[in-house]
């Protein structure tokens, strides 16, 4: 297949999980993608293993000087930037009680700050070099309600959605397109960290917290990254080039909106 052919990505927090399956998908659809993380080791173990047409970039979303040595060592590799998916990430639960100024700090950096000012470095590089371009920003179902333990997360999820709205609307005179994809819940790494938290503050088993969720989601199971990649190759081409500011639940009929 090759929506994508010629086409090249920088995805953030690629290295594992939602992201890396995104960087596959890419791939698969004949486009080059330069796996962007915190993590480096484990960024170019993926960018090994999906082989040609992949790169490792060590990125710090939190720090600019690190977004613009991310956005300029995807531009050597592959001489500019036509995709963005911005998926790196952190989540964090507590009640209202027990949230700390440093951890609302270190979410919102990663998930709001992180997500504006690479789209804003990846915007201008695509702005310069006259490529029109796809921008994809993780939201998440959590931003489209509130959670009595998960405040913050949830609030940098809908400054995502809010920050995909307004920057869709800015960009589109350059032939950029802003959407989001807001997930519910998929299987993986980010979610046995998330069942941590509620086995911390629900006093629950391990596990338990995942297998109920997973229950209760309309379509019959939690999700995964594959299910995620249709709404993520298809936001990237050319098909979608009328679509402007949206965000997409892709979460097995949690939410209506
Ligand atoms: N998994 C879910 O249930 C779910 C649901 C809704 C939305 N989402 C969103 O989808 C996206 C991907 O989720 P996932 O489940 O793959 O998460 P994950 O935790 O498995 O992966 C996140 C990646 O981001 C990287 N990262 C963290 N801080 C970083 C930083 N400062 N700079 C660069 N990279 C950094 C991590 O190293 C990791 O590789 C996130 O935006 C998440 O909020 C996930």
């Amino acid at each position: 297949m090759t929506r994508l052919a010629g086409k090249s990505a920088l995805i953030t927090g690629a290295a594992r999980g939602i992201g890396c399956h995104f960087a596959k998908a890419y791939v698969a659809e004949g486009a080059r993608v330069a796996i962007a993380d915190i993590d480096f080791e484990r960024a170019q173990n993926a960018a090994a293993e999906i082989g040609d047409g992949a790169v490792a970039v060590a990125m710090d979303v939190t720090s600019e000087a690190s977004i613009e040595a991310a956005v300029d060592a995807t531009c050597d590799a592959f001489g500019g930037i036509d995709i963005l998916v911005n998926n790196a990430a952190v989540f964090t639960a507590a009640p209202i009680t027990e949230i700390t100024r440093a951890d609302y700090d270190q979410v919102f950096a990663i998930n709001v700050a992180g997500t504006l000012f690479t789209m804003q470095a990846v915007a201008r590089r695509m702005i310069n070099d006259g490529r029109k371009g796809k921008i994809i920003n993780m939201a998440s179902q959590a931003g489209r309600r509130g959670e009595p333990l998960v405040a913050v997360y949830c609030a940098t999820k809908a400054a995502v959605i809010s920050l995909t709205q307004s920057a869709g609307l800015n960009l589109i005179q350059h032939g950029i397109n802003v959407n989001a994809i807001a997930p519910g819940v998929v299987d993986g790494e980010h979610w046995d960290g998330v069942d941590a938290f509620f086995a911390k503050y629900e006093n629950r088993p391990k596990g338990q917290k995942k297998q109920e969720v997973g229950a209760g989601v309309p379509f019959g199971r939690m999700g995964t990254p594959q299910d995620l990649a249709g709404m993520a190759v298809f936001l990237a081409s050319a098909e979608a080039d009328y679509i402007v500011a949206q965000t997409y639940n892709v979460d097995g009929g949690q939410w209506m909106s």
